[in-house]
């Protein structure tokens, strides 16, 4: 699958790199060295790489604040890239819990390194690929999987027969939430567009709101917990679709503000959340092995399917990337390595 141009050196590889922050058209598929693995990481032959908003964000560089830690002039690692699926080429010294030929999927880390045909990657962010799926569809789970099922989980504390909302239902973090709600007992409704009505139905949403025809804060139900993956509504707005003692995960936020992004929206839903009787939940996700391994279980038992936009070659990442950069992907976008 891989168009690339002639890797033929040894301990070279394709890679997808940037030495500029930009537009899509920065990331150029090139020849690099091949990643150099610590005593903890593990080499992975990336067989597909999943796509998220935190790639177009590095890419572009924004928000701007953020710069100190992508890398202030460029991004400090070349390779774009969070996501990835493969099979163990060699390990650590210190690795001991995989070995060379096991089926991987994981988190390469923020800033990147999955676009390209080896990625080093901690041993602690790596679980065994489960067993029914793709590389494609194990290299979509990883980000998404994690916030969805840490926002419901470990912030929301879903229990089985809560009234839950996802505004964003179809998106990549929408898709993995609508199942992982349904797994845990609960009563889901899906916010999202018309094109999209029929799909969140079928991954098991209860009730869908087409959000061009109704406004779910303006109705009278309430829910017991709302994920926000848009913010295309303002923190009042929300709370007033809560239960009286409701949570809700503000997750979503484009970049209007290149300088904070949501930064302003975290802070007010932190203060809040001291004052009110709502819990306002914001949070940044973690790439916990254990919740890596809770997700292979529910996808294993059937549970939970990721559901795949598109695939691209590693050559067309830049579409890739700007798919999802666009705001409106149906579940997943994966590139096959
Ligand atoms: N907390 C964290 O650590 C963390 C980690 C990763 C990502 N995030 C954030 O989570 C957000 C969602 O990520 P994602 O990967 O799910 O993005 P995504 O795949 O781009 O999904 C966005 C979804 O939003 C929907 N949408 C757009 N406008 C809408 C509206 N007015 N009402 C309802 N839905 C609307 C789109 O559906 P339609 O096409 O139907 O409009 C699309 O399916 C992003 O802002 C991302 O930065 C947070």
């Amino acid at each position: 699958m891989l168009t690339k141009p002639n890797s033929v050196h040894q301990g070279t590889m394709g890679a997808i790199v940037q030495d500029e922050y930009g537009s899509p058209d920065v990331l150029e598929l090139r020849d690099v060295d091949k990643p150099k693995i610590e005593v903890d990481q593990i080499l992975v032959h990336v067989h597909a790489a999943g796509v998220n908003p935190a790639d177009w964000a590095v890419m572009s560089g924004l928000p701007y604040i953020a710069r100190p830690v992508y890398g202030l002039r460029k991004p400090k690692k070349a390779v774009r890239g969070t996501d990835v699926a493969g099979t163990v080429e060699a390990v650590g010294a210190g690795v001991t819990r995989m070995q060379p030929g096991d089926e991987v999927f994981g988190w390469c880390g923020g800033l990147g390194g999955a676009f390209a045909e080896y990625a080093a990657v901690s041993e602690n962010a790596l679980a065994p690929k489960p067993a029914n799926l793709t590389f494609e569809q194990a290299a979509a789970v990883p980000m998404a999987g994690l916030v969805a099922h840490q926002a419901l989980r470990d912030h929301g504390k879903v229990r089985a027969g809560q009234k839950v909302l996802i505004n964003g239902a179809s998106g990549g973090i929408g898709t993995f939430a609508v199942q992982i709600a349904k797994a845990l007992g609960a009563e889901v409704t899906g916010v999202c567009s018309t094109r999209n009505v029929d799909l969140v139905r079928a991954i098991g949403a209860d009730h869908v709101i087409d959000y061009t025809r109704e406004d779910f804060t303006r109705k009278d139900r309430r829910y017991d917990f709302i994920l926000d993956n848009v913010a295309n509504h303002s923190l009042s707005d929300l709370r007033r679709a809560l239960t009286l003692t409701g949570t809700l995960v503000p997750n979503g936020g484009g970049f209007d503000n290149r300088w904070f992004a949501n930064g302003g929206r975290v802070v007010g839903a932190h203060v809040l959340d001291r004052f009110v009787g709502h819990r306002l939940r914001p949070f940044l996700v973690s790439p916990k092995l254990e919740d890596l391994v809770t997700l292979k279980e529910l996808i294993e038992a059937g549970k939970v399917t990721p559901v795949i936009d598109r695939t691209y070659p590693l050559s067309e990442t830049p579409e890739a990337v700007g798919r999802v950069g666009g705001g409106h992907a149906r579940g997943k976008v994966a590139v096959t390595v």
